[in-house]
């Protein structure tokens, strides 16, 4: 039986950090607000001149040094983003010009904030086929590109960064079990509603959200899919070691941790220091927890995503 394995985690982050109070130089918000209402601390924003696959870089060559393996190793590139470098190519096939490698197949995956957990579900598919043996999973974001920095009520959630995983064939189960959902009727209550045509952008180039709906949504789901997970592996909440829920907001983590009745020292929050990175957000907190030594090896971690679309998705690893 051939399985998935993560045998490498990297990450990376922009230099510039943004404060909370810097946001309420610019807008009218204040610290307490954000902290109180978000959990959020700061954010780190890339320069103008990074797009989305020059953050994945660096968080893939991360990854691959830490599973002490070359680019040329890679036999499948997926890079989960919603900001990607162009409309096309793809930032998975810029990326992998960019490792200097050629032939494997590389595709992005738009599920917005679930992105990583549906890369990683389809990664496992693929090396469970036996046909790739060593994938790259990638999620990346420049969502400071999409925000419009005049809505306070959406401007101070977002940050960028860039998560990455490498994905190994092994005889041991690694990727134990995992479940993506979507539901299209809930498009309007998270959306970036515009598209290019005729050299122009019609409708709107910038996020739009109703942030009540999507509270709301996000904790009903993320509680579901996570039980849903643990009934395809056969295993309970007791059984999980460490919970990665998407970083959107600090009560929606909260409140997902106590609906599963899972300890709440098993949470891992980067929410506070990165603010919600979408589909970056997972494997950042991965790659930050496995190498200050919380995440150890042979330990179980429930990986869970919610976003627009709307989508959501479960993914637990035996790391
Ligand atoms: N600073 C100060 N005041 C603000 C700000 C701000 N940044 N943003 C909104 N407000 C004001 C509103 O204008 C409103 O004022 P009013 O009462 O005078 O009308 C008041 O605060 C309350 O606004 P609400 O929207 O009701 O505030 P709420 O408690 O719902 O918090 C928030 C808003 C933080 C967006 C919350 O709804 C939330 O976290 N929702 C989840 C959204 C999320 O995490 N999205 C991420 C993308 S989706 C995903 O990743 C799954």
């Amino acid at each position: 039986m051939i399985y998935s394995r993560i045998v490498g985690t990297g990450s990376y982050l922009p230099e510039r950090v943004v404060t909370n109070d810097e946001l309420a130089a610019r807008m009218d918000t204040s610290d307490a607000w954000i902290r109180a209402r978000t959990g959020i601390r700061q954010r780190h924003v890339a320069e103008p001149t990074q797009a989305c696959s020059d953050l994945a870089l660096p968080a893939a060559r991360a990854a691959l040094a830490s599973a002490g393996l070359q680019a040329s190793d890679v036999d499948l590139i997926i890079v989960a983003t919603s900001t990607p470098d162009y409309v096309f190519p793809s930032t998975a096939c810029l990326l992998q010009a960019k490792l200097g490698i050629k032939g494997c197949p590389a595709f992005d995956m738009q599920a917005v904030c679930s992105g990583f957990v549906y890369a990683l579900a389809v990664a496992d598919k693929f090396v469970r086929s036996g046909q790739h043996r060593c994938a790259l999973v990638i999620g990346s974001e420049v969502f400071s590109r999409i925000l419009d920095w005049n809505d306070r009520g959406t401007a101070v959630l977002f940050g960028d960064g860039a998560g990455a995983v490498v994905l190994r064939a092994d005889s041991r189960p690694g990727v134990l079990g995992s479940v993506l959902h979507a539901d299209g009727a809930y498009a309007d209550i998270l959306s970036v509603p515009g598209n290019v045509c005729g050299g122009k952008v019609i409708g709107s180039p910038l996020l739009q959200m109703d942030g009540q709906a999507v509270f709301k949504f996000a904790v009903r789901v993320l509680d579901e899919v996570a039980r849903e997970t643990l009934a395809q592996c056969g295993l309970q909440a007791k059984d999980v070691d460490w919970l990665i829920p998407h970083q959107a907001n600090v009560r929606i983590l909260d409140a997902t941790v106590k609906k599963l009745g899972i300890d709440s020292a098993k949470l891992i929050v980067t929410v506070d220091k990165h603010g919600n990175t979408s589909a970056a957000s997972i494997p950042l907190a991965l790659d930050l927890a496995v190498r200050d030594g919380r995440i150890k090896p042979g330990q179980r971690v429930m990986l869970e995503g919610v976003g627009g679309g709307f989508t959501w998705g479960a993914a637990l690893v035996e790391m």
